[in-house]
């Protein structure tokens, strides 16, 4: 997630209508027989390292994933929806059943982009075993590419066992909002040498143990570009520096639908929350004065009886 305190149509078979099997092949059962899958895949965002910028926003549910799936290359379901959806004060509350609904969700608003869902706190820092466990859950409920994970050094044992057992898995580095309790705040990592080489050490050991992409948050420009140019896997940015190989945000922070308060990594897109406020009060006055439901908008008057 970021720090928060403080179209597309779903393809011309119905949401949900895929089926297994030879005959009702979705989209993306097109790879049987050697075809390019319709979603961006693992592979080709790996091959994006250094060349053309990765495009990921969040997305946590079906609406929102059609309006920007055409748009983006990574649509990633982020355990930041326990605050931007439902009010929690960080990311902790966030379950499991929770992301798994909304990946579900998102996957069937969404065609095109690779899909990457967040593992939420507790569902991985176990065991190794418990992260493959709860992985192999998410991706067979979702249907997504990949599972992301937060962590360091020490995650990277559970990234390599989950990448050896075809588990694709994003690291997530700096800023790692699940450890609010430890880190004591949302601050930007990687002004002091020591904290700036401990990123660096996080990023790389992640990067070895076979993720395929990692997420850099709140770190100093300069850090997110030693890590971009030292580390073999594309990194995604933000708060971090555009020389990042892609970069993300928060759907509804870069459309002003989410909260007061805009964090300095955040460019807002549009001012939504204002657009919504205007159209409630518009339809409030309408029915209050009675001009709602207008004569386009109900139905006819009953027929003659014979
Ligand atoms: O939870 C989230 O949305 C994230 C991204 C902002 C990277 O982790």
């Amino acid at each position: 997630m970021s720090v928060h305190d403080g179209g597309n149509q779903p393809g011309s078979e119905k949401a949900g209508s895929e089926k297994a099997g030879p005959e009702k092949a979705g989209p993306e059962k097109a790879a049987i027989g050697g075809a390019k899958l319709a979603r961006i895949s693992i592979p080709e965002l790996v091959a994006r390292k250094g060349k053309d910028p990765i495009v990921c926003l969040t997305a946590y549910t079906t609406p929102m994933a059609q309006a920007l799936d055409p748009h983006v290359d990574l649509l990633l379901v982020g355990d930041s929806l326990g605050q931007v959806l439902y009010g929690f004060d960080s990311t902790l509350q966030v379950t499991l059943d929770l992301m798994i609904a909304h990946g579900a969700a998102v996957k069937r608003g969404s065609k095109r982009a690779c899909l990457v869902v967040d593992m939420p706190f507790g569902s991985y820092q176990e065991s190794t075993e418990q992260a493959f466990r709860n992985a192999v859950r998410v991706m067979r409920e979702t249907g997504c590419s990949a599972v992301k994970m937060e962590g360091g050094k020490d995650l990277a044992p559970t990234v390599e066992f989950l990448a050896k057992r075809g588990i694709p898995v994003m690291g997530h580095v700096g800023l790692m909002p699940q450890q609010i309790n430890t880190l004591g705040s949302y601050r930007a990592r990687g002004r002091a040498h020591d904290e700036a080489a401990a990123v660096m050490a996080d990023a790389i050991a992640i990067a070895e143990a076979g993720a395929f992409s990692v997420v850099v948050e709140g770190v100093l420009e300069q850090v997110a570009q030693a890590i971009t140019a030292r580390v073999a896997i594309p990194t995604i940015g933000i708060g971090a520096s555009a020389d990042c190989d892609g970069q993300v945000l928060v759907a509804e922070d870069m459309l002003g639908l989410f909260g007061a308060y805009k964090p300095r990594f955040v460019k807002r897109y549009a001012e939504l929350a204002g657009e919504i406020s205007n159209a409630a009060a518009s339809y409030a006055a309408d029915v209050r004065g009675r001009r709602f439901p207008g004569p386009e908008n109900v139905f006819g008057s009953l027929k003659k009886s014979s």
